[in-house]
């Protein structure tokens, strides 16, 4: 084989490695799976999703899973340098809670950072804001954000940057946004991408 070919049999061969794992992984996440509006919602409460969490919010103040008990939280995880999905993930979460009218201000939107070398607190603060006036930012050290995700079947990868050291990296990332109840636990999980339209649709056919 000459090196094209290799090269060709190589990239096939890490795509199906790739699409095989993506495979298990989505099989996984997708336990417990119900129709739902939209097709949207890709789990319901019983999905075990979600737990301990403790991280910094943009204020600098330490905040724990446990300061959201009694309220309906919806979680995104990303990171403010991202390109594309997250800003889009993000607005189409603002606009579903305005679309809630009085139901969405029930709900607390927030934004978690897979990101937190250059996700300071500050920065987030400053982010988040532009999606939604409540939406909270919340960072962390970088075993915060690995327990955060790994609690959440987040995946992440930190993509290499441009030169040794530069900050300019990309960050693979899975995208679902969870909608957490009253009580902690996994009310459902949306599909990202799914639109404003179909995460309201979501969260009202849950909300009592
Ligand atoms: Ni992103």
């Amino acid at each position: 084989m000459n090196l094209r070919k290799v090269l060709i049999f190589a990239i096939a061969a890490l795509a199906a490695v790739l699409l095989a794992f993506a495979l298990v992984k989505g099989v996984r996440l997708f336990t417990g799976t119900t129709s739902a509006p939209g097709g949207a919602v890709v789990a319901t409460a019983g999905a075990a999703i979600g737990g301990p969490l403790t991280l910094t919010d943009s204020g600098g103040k330490r905040v724990t899973d446990a300061d959201f008990r009694g309220r309906y939280v919806l979680i995104y995880f990303g990171y403010t340098f991202c390109p594309d999905v997250c800003p889009t993930e993000l607005q189409a979460m603002g606009r579903a809670l305005d679309l809630l009218g009085p139901a969405g201000e029930k709900i607390v939107p927030v934004f978690i950072s897979v990101d937190p070398a250059r996700d300071t607190p500050e920065t987030l603060g400053k982010y988040v804001r532009a999606f939604h006036p409540r939406m909270i930012g919340l960072s962390g050290s970088d075993d915060d954000i690995a327990r955060a995700a790994k609690a959440f079947r987040v995946y992440y990868r930190l993509g290499r940057p441009s030169a040794p050291g530069a900050k300019d990296y990309l960050v693979d990332h899975t995208s679902f946004i969870y909608l957490m109840g009253p009580d902690g636990k996994l009310a459902v999980l949306l599909r990202g991408g799914a639109g404003a339209e179909a995460i309201a649709q979501g969260i009202r056919s849950v909300l009592p």
